[in-house]
């Protein structure tokens, strides 16, 4: 069906190759490059160009493409937006690929996603529209008449250079007055024969390229690192596929660890929750948002709806960057991570896993299983803060997650973590003692503040200055005790938007 000129595609199945559902028709191929990425197949191999490469790494949004996944409960296919450009293609085997092109109908219908971006105006140059298109299709899967708000979201990691985003929004907002299609009109709907042809392609056992290797048990992943302790973990990949679009390196091998199901789930356990190191941001956040529902604009900032739906909670963890948003979040809340190497297994509270910049407390070969979150404990306020220049989809200058738990008006129990203002996110001890076993208020707040110079000598760079690191670490701390004093609702994200009149 396609033309592939430098790979060999065909139709039977073997474990070395990579196979993936695309308009319906199993698509076998051979001799993948372990880091071709989607997009360069799309382009280069299936010369199917509609989708577009702007920026080569997940910030534009014009190379979006929807990946369909069996749901794990057996019922239809799960449909995410993600970006191809840093998604390398062995990572999609045994999923479905749905690209610009597979949205019109047989007779060239235009799909209402599309025909609405027609009606109101929403493409000039045209570059990025693939990319909306695609970004609203995956809503319109979710929800064929979303609120503005959701339109607001779920475009957060498009970027357009020419109409202004008014109209785009609008297609968005009015996609669900069009007839709906015949497919593609319901996740659920659409998907009765894509779920039948994956489950013709489920793998039972694991992949094997030359350079990747995807097992489906733990046990086969510590294996694969003991034999070989060069290998590098690859999860979501939107930091590695970088380290490939942007930094031209030449990979070791990769040990894929998407398509080990038990390393895909979250638990909710006694003393906490357990999420593995495969399962998406979107859904990790999903579910500490509902324990703390003060995360709810963490979640919502942290990359775009595509690098959530790839990247994992675990990935942000591992990578260990000193502006990584979950790790002062998940530090404040007393995380802990579950390692494994060999057969052993340990647990480490994170904070003791950042040794220095991009130093951690992991042996060879050792990697993490999961993070275990502890439940919410009566009487903990819990807050996190984002602050980078840009109110969408953008790294922080500073992040900051408190816990505090407040006994007959003194501090029982305090845990202040910050991200940007050292070499790894840490806690603020100077500031801590100064608040702990003392009363919260006002006086005792600005003392804690003023400590933070001792915990930290932030560095000055394109982000921040660090006089403004340390001045905003401490305004953000008085921003915690004002929301402690006059607890209102979480602000809905959204709701800021429409207020200050951005689109
Ligand atoms: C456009 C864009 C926007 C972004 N926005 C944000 C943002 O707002 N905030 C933020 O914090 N980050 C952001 N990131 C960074 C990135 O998305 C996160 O760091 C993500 O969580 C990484 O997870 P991953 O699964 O993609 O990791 P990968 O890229 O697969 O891996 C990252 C690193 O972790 C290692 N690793 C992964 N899993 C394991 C494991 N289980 N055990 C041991 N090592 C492991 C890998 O070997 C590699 O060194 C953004 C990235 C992009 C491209
Ligand atoms: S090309 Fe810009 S996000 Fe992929
Ligand atoms: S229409 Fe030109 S960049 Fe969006």
């Amino acid at each position: 069906m396609l033309d592939a000129p430098q790979l060999k595609l065909r139709h039977t199945a073997a474990r070395r190759e990579v196979c993936f559902l695309l308009d319906g028709e199993i698509v076998r191929v051979e001799n993948c490059p372990p880091t071709m990425t989607v997009l360069e197949y799309l382009r280069e191999v299936a010369h199917r160009t509609g989708t577009k490469e702007g920026c080569a790494e997940g910030d534009c949004g014009a190379c979006t493409v929807v990946i369909g996944e069996r749901a794990p409960n057996g019922s239809g296919v799960n449909y995410r937006a993600v970006n191809s450009c840093i998604r390398f293609l062995p990572t999609i085997d045994g999923q479905e690929l749905v690209t610009v092109e597979s949205l019109s109908g047989p007779d060239g219908t235009l799909h209402p996603v599309q025909q609405a971006m027609v009606d109101h105006h929403g493409s000039q140059c045209g570059f990025c529209t693939p990319g909306f298109v695609m970004s609203l299709f995956a809503l319109y899967l979710r929800d064929a008449t979303p609120s503005r708000d959701r339109v607001v979201e779920a475009l957060s990691g498009n970027l357009c250079r020419c109409t202004g985003y008014r109209p785009i929004i609008e297609a968005g907002v009015q996609m669900g007055s069009y007839p709906q299609p015949r497919r593609w009109s319901r996740a659920s709907a659409a998907t009765a024969d894509s779920r039948t042809l994956l489950e013709a392609i489920h793998r039972t056992e694991s992949l094997h390229l030359p350079g990747f290797y995807a097992p489906l048990t733990i046990d086969e992943v510590a294996r694969a690192l003991e034999t070989d302790p060069s290998s590098v973990v690859l999860a979501g990949g939107t930091d590695i596929g970088l380290w490939v679009t942007k930094q031209l390196r030449d990979l070791p091998p990769m040990v894929y660890i998407g398509s080990v199901s038990e390393l895909k789930t979250i638990r909710h356990e006694p003393d906490g929750l357990r999420v593995g190191a495969a399962v998406p941001l979107a859904e990790a956040w999903e579910a500490l948002v509902r324990l703390y529902p003060r995360l709810g604009e963490m979640a919502q900032r942290f990359g775009s709806p595509p690098v959530r739906n790839s990247g994992t909670l675990c990935g942000n963890i591992a990578n260990g960057s000193p502006i990584g948003d979950s790790i002062p979040v998940l530090i404040a809340l007393a995380a802990q991570v579950e390692l494994r190497c060999g057969a052993a297994t340990r647990y480490l509270p994170l904070e003791r896993l950042y040794l220095g910049y991009q130093r951690k407390a992991l042996a060879s070969a050792e990697f993490i299983v999961s993070v275990r979150i502890p439940l919410p404990s009566a009487g903990l306020w819990f807050s996190a803060y984002k602050v980078s220049k840009r109110f969408d989809q953008d790294i922080s200058a500073i992040a900051a997650a408190f816990a505090v738990r407040i006994e007959c008006g003194q501090v029982a129990e305090i845990r202040l973590a910050f991200g940007g203002m050292a070499e790894v996110a840490a806690r603020a001890p100077a500031a801590e003692r100064a608040l702990l076993g003392g009363p919260w208020n006002e006086a005792a707040i600005d003392a804690a503040a003023a400590r933070l110079a001792d915990d930290f000598t932030p560095m000055t760079d394109m982000r921040a200055s660090s006089a403004y690191r340390l001045r905003v670490a401490g305004n953000l701390l008085r921003r915690c005790y004002l929301e402690y004093s006059e607890p209102r609702e979480p602000a809905r994200v959204a709701d800021v938007v429409a207020a200050e009149g951005r689109e």
